[in-house]
């Protein structure tokens, strides 16, 4: 089916200059993102290949003398993953249950993208006061607007068309929360642009950004909000604008933190990714209370952190009551060669969607996906997959490339090569995350 290999563990050629100019990308965009250069590190190895015995821990026990991680934490002392995993089970498992969305007769996730000026975008860039400086790829100097003009269409059936007004009613004295990464902000803003346009203007607000930040609309007395929690689990990098850090320390076994905030909405949607691509990440076992922490890669880290996770989406969701969705990756394109051989440019510049069926770039891990599937199968119904990743890696023209507010001064150099700095990770709005959110949209 697919044309390209789908996963090769051979890197890309990288010319030192271009590494090194990366590691400037990595201080200009990132300000409160990722490090693009180590998301491009070597993929991380089957997690547990090397251990022998595991010892089992139950997860998201309440705490008692270990401290709250914040971003001035560090480790007293570090040594090799000790094997120890995360043990959940779903009280109502029933063998062979498959999800809702897995359920439909039509996989809406397999399609391609159609050309379509009529219908599309939703929104229009300017007409939305919730707009993040970070997404809005026009007013910051994009003039090929083709990328807002792009329909989703499943193979075999249609996507749901998007209706605010319907949403609402669905929404109606109800809580939907989005948590995780920046790409879950952007896809929440999505989801508020998509939304604010119905609702006049003094009957909506907006609480300040902060870990949570809460979108209102009075005549529904509904929210939609955004929960900063990049890791899922308890971190060090739990701040939302100030985390940007070299050493990655989790609390491997505890969600606590972040569930607390999250436990009453009524439609929850999660994501989690990129940020276990940045190489190893420091463990801190909840009860471990003399900082000694152990080293682990960031798939093995982030399966951790799914069990801990899933741990109390099984303990916790009965699906008549609650909505669980997790997203899966977002794709960047950071190597044209790999759509197009010989070039060897980014993002930038890329006005099309790539045709090829099937096309699948380097920056989604494939056993990171194995994984995750994994984990969502064992939740059954409990939670719904809204699997992005292939319908997204067509769009290597949807990201803001140079087109967005950068929070650091650029260099001549850098100015002179756009492509040196250009952001291939997050999307332009209005653009592809609309489309997660009809996705959303279609299984509510
Ligand atoms: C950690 O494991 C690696 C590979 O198994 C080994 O080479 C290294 O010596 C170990 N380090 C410590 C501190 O045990
Ligand atoms: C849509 O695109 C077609 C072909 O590019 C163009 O002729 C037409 O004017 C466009 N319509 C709108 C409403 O932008
Ligand atoms: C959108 O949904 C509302 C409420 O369900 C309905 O009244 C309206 O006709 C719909 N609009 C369109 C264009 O389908
Ligand atoms: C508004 O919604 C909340 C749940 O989000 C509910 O507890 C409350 O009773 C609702 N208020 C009204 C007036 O319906
Ligand atoms: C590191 O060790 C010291 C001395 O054993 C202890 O007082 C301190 O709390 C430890 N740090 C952490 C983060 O646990
Ligand atoms: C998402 O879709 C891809 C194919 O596009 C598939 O390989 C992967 O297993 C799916 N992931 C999940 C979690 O369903």
């Amino acid at each position: 089916m697919s044309v390209t290999p789908r996963w090769s563990r051979k890197k890309p050629h990288i010319p030192l200059l271009a590494v090194l100019l990366l590691v400037f990308i990595a201080c200009s965009i990132l300000y409160n993102e990722f490090s693009i250069q180590q998301i491009h590190e070597s993929p991380d190895h089957a997690p547990h290949s090397q251990e022998t015995s595991f010892t089992y821990v139950k997860p998201n026990l309440p705490k008692g003398a270990s401290e709250v991680l914040d971003r001035f934490s560090s480790c007293n002392t570090t040594r090799n993953y000790s094997g120890k995993k995360i043990q959940w089970v779903d009280p109502d498992a029933k063998s062979g249950r498959r999800s809702r969305v897995n359920q439909e007769s039509c996989d809406v996730f397999s399609g391609k993208w159609v050309f379509d000026n009529t219908s599309y975008p939703l929104y229009k860039e300017s007409d939305c006061p919730y707009m993040s400086d970070q997404l809005a790829c026009h007013k910051h100097g994009r003039s090929d607007l083709q990328y807002q003009y792009w329909r989703w269409q499943p193979r075999n059936c249609n996507l749901k068309r998007w209706n605010a007004t319907e949403m609402w009613e669905k929404l109606r004295g109800k809580r939907l929360m989005f948590v995780g990464d920046s790409l879950n902000r952007g896809q929440w803003i999505s989801m508020v642009c998509l939304l604010q346009s119905v609702i006049p203007a003094n009957k909506r607000s907006i609480s300040p950004n902060a870990e949570l930040t809460i979108f209102r609309a009075e005549e529904y007395n509904a929210t939609v909000e955004f929960l900063w929690a990049p890791l899922l689990v308890e971190s060090n990098s739990d701040d939302p604008v100030n985390h940007r850090l070299a050493e990655r320390i989790i609390r491997p076994d505890s969600v606590l933190k972040h569930s607390s905030q999250w436990e009453h909405a009524d439609i929850l949607i999660f994501n989690s990714y990129l940020w276990w691509r940045q190489g190893p990440v420091k463990l801190l076992w909840s009860a471990e209370e003399n900082g000694a922490c152990e080293e682990l890669n960031g798939v093995g880290g982030m399966e951790l952190a799914m069990g801990a996770w899933a741990d109390w989406v099984a303990s916790n969701v009965i699906p008549l009551k609650k909505r669980v969705f997790f997203v899966t990756m977002s794709p960047t394109h950071f190597w044209s060669q790999e759509w197009e051989s010989g070039s060897d440019g980014n993002c930038y510049n890329q006005m099309t969607p790539i045709t090829l069926e099937g096309y699948w770039g380097s920056g989604s891990d494939l056993p990171t996906m194995r994984m995750v599937d994994k984990v969502l199968s064992r939740l059954g119904s409990k939670v719904s997959v809204i699997n992005i990743t292939q319908l997204s890696e067509y769009r290597k023209d949807g990201h803001p490339s140079i087109y967005r507010k950068f929070w650091e001064t650029l260099s001549p150099q850098q100015l002179a090569n756009p492509a040196s700095y250009s952001d291939c990770i997050h999307w332009c709005l209005p653009g592809v995350p609309d489309v997660w959110n009809e996705l959303i949209f279609h299984f509510l």
